[in-house]
C-alpha cells in the first residue's frame, strides 16, 4: 500500500556522480574530508565511472584538478589540460551511456581561486571572465562534454556560451546552469577536493543565503538566455528554493547535494550517531520531493544500485 501512494522518489537514471580527475597522480588519492570519494587518476576515472554506468546513474559530472593554478587559469582553456583530457577519457569509456557534463568554471584552475579572472582592484571582472568561458566551453565541447555545468556564477554566462556554443557548431551541446548557487560554508570539503586556496569569499557573484526571491529571478533569467536545466546549489538547506524553481520553471530542474552535506552525514555515522542509509536516502528523497528531477550527488553510484535492485 505504501508503494502505491508513494508521491515521489528518484530512479538511478535521475542521478549524476560528481567526480574529480587531478594531474600527474601516481594513484588514487581519498579526499579526507569525504571519505568515500577520490581524486582519480585518468585511469581510476575510467573505472569508477564505468562502475557509475553499470549502476545506472543518469550521468556524470566532471571536475579537473591540475597540476599548476595561475591568474588567469590557464589550464583551463588548453586542449591538453587535465579536465580536457578527462572528458576524452570519460567519452572514450562511457560513449553516449551517460550524460558527460563538464564543469565549467575558473576556480580549479586560478591561483587565486575565484570563480573568474581579477580586475586591477582585485575584484571577479565579469566580462573579462565571459570571454575565457566562451573558450571554456568550445573546448570542452570538443573533448567530448555533452552538457556543460556553468558554475561560475557570471552574470551572462548561459547567453556567452550558447552562442559559442552555436558558433562553433556545437547546437547540441547542452548547458545545465547553476542559476541559484549560494555562498555557502557546505562547498568546505570541495576546496580539499580540487586543491583551491581561495582568498577572500565569493560574496560578491554568489547568492546570498537570505534571499529566496532571487534565487527564482536568477533562474527565470538563465532560462531566457537559453539553460537547457536550472540547478539549485547546496540542496538540503535550500529546499523552499528549489520548490519554487521547479513550480515555475519550464526546464527540467537539479540540485547539487554539496560536500558539505555529503561530509556532515558520512562524519556522524562513523560515529554511530546517525543511521547512515537511512540517512542518505531520506536527504536524497527530500531532494527529489522538494521538485529536483535530477539530483547530483556523491552517494550516486551507491543510490543506483539501490533503488535499481531494491
Ligand atoms: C565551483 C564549484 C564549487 C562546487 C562546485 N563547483 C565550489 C564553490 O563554488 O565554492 C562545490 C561543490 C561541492 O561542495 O560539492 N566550480
Amino acid at each position: 500500500m505504501r508503494s502505491m501512494v508513494k508521491e515521489t522518489g528518484f530512479t538511478a537514471g535521475n542521478l549524476v556522480l560528481p567526480m574529480f580527475v587531478r594531474e600527474g597522480l601516481e594513484a588514487p588519492e581519498p579526499i579526507g574530508s569525504m571519505p568515500g570519494v577520490y581524486q582519480h587518476t585518468l585511469e581510476s576515472l575510467k573505472v569508477a565511472a564505468r562502475e557509475a554506468v553499470d549502476a545506472g546513474v543518469g550521468g556524470i559530472m566532471l571536475f579537473g584538478v591540475p597540476a599548476h593554478h595561475d591568474a588567469v587559469g590557464s589550464a583551463g582553456v588548453d586542449p591538453e589540460g587535465i579536465l580536457n583530457v578527462g572528458l576524452k577519457a570519460l567519452r572514450d569509456e562511457i560513449g553516449d551511456e551517460a550524460v558527460i557534463i563538464a564543469d565549467l568554471c575558473l576556480d580549479e584552475f586560478t591561483d587565486h581561486g575565484h570563480c573568474g579572472v581579477l580586475a586591477e582592484d582585485g575584484t571577479v571582472d565579469n566580462d573579462a571572465t565571459l570571454e575565457i568561458y566562451r573558450e571554456m566551453a568550445v573546448i570542452q565541447a570538443k573533448s567530448g562534454a555533452h552538457m556543460l555545468g556553468l558554475s561560475g556564477m557570471m552574470d551572462g554566462q548561459v547567453a556567452a556560451c550558447r552562442e559559442a556554443l552555436d558558433e562553433a557548431d556545437f547546437a547540441n551541446v547542452s548547458i545545465l546552469a547553476y542559476s541559484a548557487k549560494y555562498a555557502s560554508a557546505y562547498y568546505g570539503p570541495f576546496r580539499e577536493a580540487v586543491d583551491s586556496q581561495l582568498k577572500g569569499d565569493r560574496r560578491t557573484y554568489q547568492m546570498d543565503v537570505a534571499n529566496r526571491t532571487e534565487g527564482l529571478r536568477e533562474a527565470l533569467l538563465d532560462i531566457e538566455e537559453g539553460a537547457d536545466v536550472v540547478m539549485v546549489k547546496p540542496a538540503g538547506s535550500y529546499l523552499d528554493v528549489l520548490a519554487d524553481v521547479a513550480e515555475a520553471s519550464t526546464v527540467p530542474v537539479a540540485a547539487y547535494q554539496v560536500s558539505g552535506e555529503y561530509a556532515m552525514i558520512e562524519a556522524a555515522a562513523e560515529r554511530g550517531w546517525l543511521d547512515r542509509d537511512r540517512t542518505i536516502m531520506e536527504s536524497v528523497s527530500a531532494i527529489a520531493r522538494a521538485g529536483a528531477t535530477i539530483i547530483c550527488t556523491y552517494w550516486a553510484t551507491e543510490l543506483a544500485r539501490k533503488v535499481n535492485h531494491g
